[in-house]
C-alpha cells in the first residue's frame, strides 16, 4: 500500500461517466459550475471528459483543467495516439494533470469487441500507458470489464503498465456484475500478485446495475482499494455508477468498522446534490440515501416519538453534516441583497457565474408571493442563470380551462427581440401553452419527457418542470420554475428552444465535425 493507508480518494467522473447517461448532458457552462462544485467539496480527481469525443467534450476538459486548482483533473483516453494528444492537451493548463487511459481485458470483449488477442492488449496499452508517460506523471490505467476477467491475466496487465509507468491502476465492474465478497477478494489478490502493486493507487470503478456498486465499492475499500470512483447523485451509464455520497458518508459514519475516511467536505453534499439537480433537470428520488428528500424525515409517529427524545435514536447521520439545514427555512421578503448573497455563498453557488442582480429580483419576486423561501427555491432561482443565448423570451402566459370548451393558452414571447403572441388550444393547458409556442418558434419538436416537481412542501410551493425535446437528431432539454406549474413548464420549454438553437447553431459553426453530442 502506498502512502494513503488512513484514506480513501473520490475520484469524481459526474463529468465523463455520469454526463454519458441520456439526459444528463451538460454544455461547457454547466461543466464548468458542477467542477467548481467538486472542488468545494474536496474530491481529489475530476474526470473531466473524454477530450477525443468531440470539440465539445476537448474544450469542456481543458476549461475545467484551466478553472480548478486543487484537484487532479485528467481525460479518459482510449489506447489510440490521436485519443492520448487530445486528453493531454485538454489538460495542459491544469494545476494537477492527469490521463486515464483504458482498455478491455475480459476475454468477451477481446473476442466480441476488440478482435484482439491477450498479448495484443497488453502491447496496445503499454505501448499508451509509455507514450503518454513521456509528458506526463499522473497516469491511471483502466481494465475495462475487469470484473469478468481471468484474475492471473488481470494480475499480468496491471503488471505491464505500472512498469510503463502507470500510479493508478482501475478495477472497472462495467457492467454492473460484481459482489461484494468477491470484490473484496480480487481487490485483495490483485494487490498482492500484481508486480508493482504494492506501489500504486488501486481504485475502485463500480456501475449499479444489480443495486451493488456502493456495497462493491465499499468491499473494494476492505481488499485494498485507496480510490473509489463515483458520480454525485450516483448518475452513470444505464443503472449509474457509484453514488459520491453514499461512499463518503458510509465511510465516514462507519469508521468503527472500515477504518478510513475521505477528505470530502461533507456539507457540500446536500448542495453539489441539489446543484446537479438542477442543472441536469434528473430530479432526486425521494428515498434516496443521505440527500433524497425523505432521507432524513421520520413520519411514522414512532419514530417521531424516538426523534424527540434522542434523535440518535433513528438518524445515523446529522442533516448538518451533509449540508442539510434541519430548519431549511432560510429567508423572506425582508432580506437584503446581502443575506441573499451570502446564503447562495454557502450553498456552493459560485456568484461569478450568475447575475446576482437579476437572481435578487426573482427571489423578491417569489418572496413577495410566498411567505417562506427554502435553500431549494434558492437553488432553483440560481440555476436559472446559464449561457444560453436567449433566442426567445417569455413575455405572457394566458390560460383558460373549463370542463365545457376546449382548454386554451396565449402567449407573447420575443424572437429575437420582437415580440410576438400565438393562441392555441390543446389536449390540456399544458398541451396548449406547447403548441402555442413552438409554433411561435416555427419548429416541430417531439415532447419526449415532461416532469414535474414540487421542490418544497405546500400548495405555494416551486413547481419545478424538466422537459426534454427532440428536433430533428437534436435533443436538448429545458427546466422552468414558478410557483405557478402552467408558468414553469411555459419556461421549461422556451429554455428547451434557446437550447435547441444554441446547439444548432455550435453544430454549424463546428461543421458537424461533432463524434458524440454534447449539451447543453
Ligand atoms: O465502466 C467502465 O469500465 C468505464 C471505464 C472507461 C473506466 O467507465
Ligand atoms: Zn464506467
Amino acid at each position: 500500500m502506498v502512502d494513503q493507508a488512513d484514506w480513501v480518494k473520490i475520484f469524481d467522473t459526474t463529468l465523463r461517466d455520469g454526463e454519458q447517461s441520456p439526459g444528463c448532458t451538460m454544455n461547457v457552462q454547466e461543466k464548468l459550475a458542477v467542477a467548481q462544485q467538486l472542488e468545494l467539496l474536496g474530491v481529489d480527481v475530476i474526470e473531466a471528459g473524454f477530450a477525443a469525443a468531440s470539440p465539445g467534450d476537448f474544450e469542456a476538459v481543458k476549461r475545467v483543467a484551466a478553472a480548478v486548482k486543487i484537484p487532479v483533473v485528467l481525460s479518459l483516453s482510449r489506447t489510440r495516439e490521436a485519443d492520448i494528444e487530445r486528453a493531454l492537451a485538454a489538460v495542459d493548463g491544469a494545476a494537477n494533470p492527469g490521463i486515464h487511459i483504458f482498455i478491455a481485458t475480459s476475454d468477451l470483449h477481446l473476442e466480441q469487441k476488440l478482435g484482439m488477442s491477450r498479448q495484443e492488449v497488453i502491447d496496445a496499452a503499454v505501448w499508451a500507458v509509455s507514450l503518454a508517460k513521456r509528458n506526463i506523471d499522473y497516469i491511471e490505467f483502466s481494465a475495462e470489464d475487469a470484473s469478468r476477467s481471468d484474475v492471473d491475466y488481470l494480475c499480468e496487465v496491471f503488471g505491464e503498465v505500472i512498469r510503463a509507468g502507470a500510479t493508478v491502476c482501475n478495477v472497472p465492474d462495467t457492467t454492473g456484475y460484481a459482489v461484494p465478497e468477491k470484490t473484496r477478494a480480487l481487490f485483495a489478490r490483485l494487490e498482492a500478485d500484481t508486480p508493482g502493486g504494492d506501489k500504486i493507487v488501486w481504485s475502485a470503478h463500480c456501475h449499479n446495475d444489480l443495486g451493488l456498486a456502493t456495497s462493491n465499492s465499499l468491499a473494494a475499500v476492505e481488499g485494498g482499494a485507496r480510490q473509489v470512483e463515483c458520480t454525485i447523485n450516483g448518475i452513470g451509464e444505464r443503472a449509474g455508477n457509484t453514488s459520491m455520497e453514499e461512499v463518503v458518508m458510509a465511510l465516514r459514519t462507519r469508521k468503527d468498522h472500515f477504518g478510513v475516511g475521505t477528505r470530502i467536505n461533507t456539507r457540500q453534499i446536500y448542495p453539489a446534490s441539489q446543484k446537479l439537480s438542477q442543472i441536469i433537470g434528473v430530479p432526486i428520488a425521494p428515498t434516496k440515501p443521505v440527500v433524497g428528500a425523505n432521507a432524513f424525515a421520520h413520519e411514522a409517529g414512532i419514530h417521531q416519538d424516538g426523534v424527540l427524545k434522542n434523535v440518535a435514536t433513528y438518524e445515523i447521520m446529522r442533516p448538518e453534516d451533509v449540508g442539510l439545514q434541519s430548519n431549511s427555512l432560510v429567508l423572506g421578503k425582508h432580506s437584503g441583497r446581502h443575506a441573499f448573497a451570502n446564503r447562495l455563498r454557502e450553498l456552493g453557488v459560485d456568484l461569478e457565474t450568475i447575475d446576482v442582480n437579476d437572481a435578487f429580483a426573482r427571489f423578491k419576486d417569489l418572496a413577495d408571493k410566498k411567505k417562506e423561501v427554502y435553500d431549494e427555491d434558492l437553488f432553483a432561482i440560481a440555476a436559472k442563470d446559464t449561457d444560453v443565448p436567449q433566442l426567445y423570451r417569455l413575455v405572457n402566459v394566458e390560460i383558460s380551462s373549463s370542463l365545457r370548451t376546449a382548454p386554451g393558452a396565449t402567449v407573447a414571447m420575443t424572437v429575437e427581440g420582437v415580440e410576438r403572441s400565438n393562441s392555441a388550444e390543446g389536449d390540456g393547458v399544458v398541451d396548449a401553452c406547447y403548441k402555442a409556442i413552438t409554433e411561435l418558434a416555427g419548429v416541430e419538436p417531439k415532447l419526449e419527457r415532461y416532469q414535474v416537481e414540487a421542490i418544497t412542501g405546500g400548495t405555494d410551493a416551486i413547481g419545478h418542470v424538466s422537459c426534454v425535446i427532440r428536433i430533428d437528431d437534436i435533443v436538448v432539454r429545458g427546466h422552468g420554475s414558478h410557483t405557478d406549474v402552467i408558468m414553469a413548464s411555459a419556461f421549461a420549454l422556451v429554455d428547451a428552444l434557446n437550447r435547441y438553437e444554441s446547439r444548432r447553431m455550435r453544430r454549424e459553426e463546428t461543421n458537424g465535425e461533432t463524434v458524440r453530442e454534447v449539451g447543453p
